[in-house]
C-alpha cells in the first residue's frame, strides 16, 4: 500500500532553490528524498560517456533502459549518485550534463521509462520529491504540493555564486541567458512541461533566506489547510 505513504512534491525551475529546500525539509521530516533531475542528468552523463548523439532519440531511449542509477549517502550525509557503478556526482552538476538532461527530458519514451523508477522512492515514512513534474505527472495524488519560483536574475546570481565557489569561471549574463533558454525549453516541451499543479502552493523565494522557505514548506506539511 504505497499510496498511503505521504509525499511532498517540490517543483520549480532550476535555481528556484528546490534542491536545497527539499534536502533540508526531507532531513527534518526524516523522509526519503528524490532528486528526479539527477535521473535525467545521469542518463545525460551516460549518453556522453557512450558518445551518443543528442538528436538520436532511439539511442537515448535505449541508454535510459541500460543505465543503472544508484544513490548512496556517505557517512557525512552527502548524497552521491552512481551511474553504472561509477560515482558521477560532480559530473552530474556540470552545465554540460544539465543541458544534455534538458534535451533528453523532452523525449516522451525517456520520461515514461523513468516513471516507475521515480515512483519506487515512495516508501515509509514519507517522500520529498523534487523536480519539474512531481506534482503533475509522477505523484498527482501527493499529499502536499509546492511550486517554488524566483526571478531569473536571482537564479543566475545563485548559480554564479555556486560556480565561483567551485572556482569555475562564468559570467552572470551568460548564466542568465542559459537559464532563460532552459526555462523556455522545459516549459514548452510537449510532454510534462514545467507547470505548477493546480493544487500546488506557490512560494516565490526571491530575496528569501533558505530557512524562511524551509519553515513555510514545513508549515504546509505540519499544518495543512482544510
Ligand atoms: O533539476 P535539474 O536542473 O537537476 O534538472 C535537469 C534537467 O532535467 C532539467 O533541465 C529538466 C529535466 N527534468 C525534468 O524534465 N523533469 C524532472 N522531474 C526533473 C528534471
Amino acid at each position: 500500500m504505497t499510496d498511503s505513504v505521504p509525499v511532498l512534491t517540490i517543483d520549480g525551475p532550476s535555481g528556484s532553490g528546490k534542491g536545497t529546500i527539499s534536502r533540508i525539509v526531507a532531513g527534518r521530516l526524516g523522509w526519503l528524498y528524490l532528486d528526479s533531475g539527477a535521473l535525467y542528468r545521469a542518463v545525460g552523463v551516460a549518453a556522453g560517456w557512450a558518445d551518443l548523439d543528442l538528436d538520436d532519440a532511439g539511442a537515448l531511449v535505449r541508454c535510459t533502459f541500460d543505465t543503472d542509477i544508484g544513490f548512496r549517502e556517505t557517512e557525512a550525509g552527502d548524497l552521491r549518485v552512481l551511474v553504472n557503478g561509477h560515482d558521477a556526482t560532480d559530473e552530474l552538476r556540470t552545465e554540460t550534463a544539465g543541458a544534455a538532461a534538458s534535451a533528453i527530458a523532452a523525449i516522451p519514451e525517456v520520461r515514461a521509462a523513468l516513471k516507475d523508477r521515480q515512483r519506487a522512492f515512495r516508501r515509509a515514512p514519507g517522500l520529498v520529491a523534487d523536480g519539474r513534474d512531481m506534482g503533475t505527472v509522477i505523484f498527482p495524488d501527493a499529499t502536499f504540493k509546492v511550486f517554488l519560483t524566483a526571478s531569473a536574475e536571482e537564479r543566475a546570481e545563485r548559480r554564479y555564486k555556486q560556480l565561483k565557489d567551485k572556482g569555475v569561471s562564468v559570467t552572470i549574463d551568460g548564466l542568465l541567458r542559459e537559464i532563460l533558454a532552459r526555462d523556455a525549453r522545459d516549459a514548452s516541451r510537449a510532454v510534462a512541461p514545467l507547470r505548477p499543479a493546480p493544487d500546488a502552493v506557490h512560494i516565490d523565494t526571491t530575496g528569501l533566506p533558505i530557512e524562511d522557505v524551509v519553515v513555510r514548506v514545513l508549515d504546509i506539511v505540519t499544518h495543512p489547510a482544510g
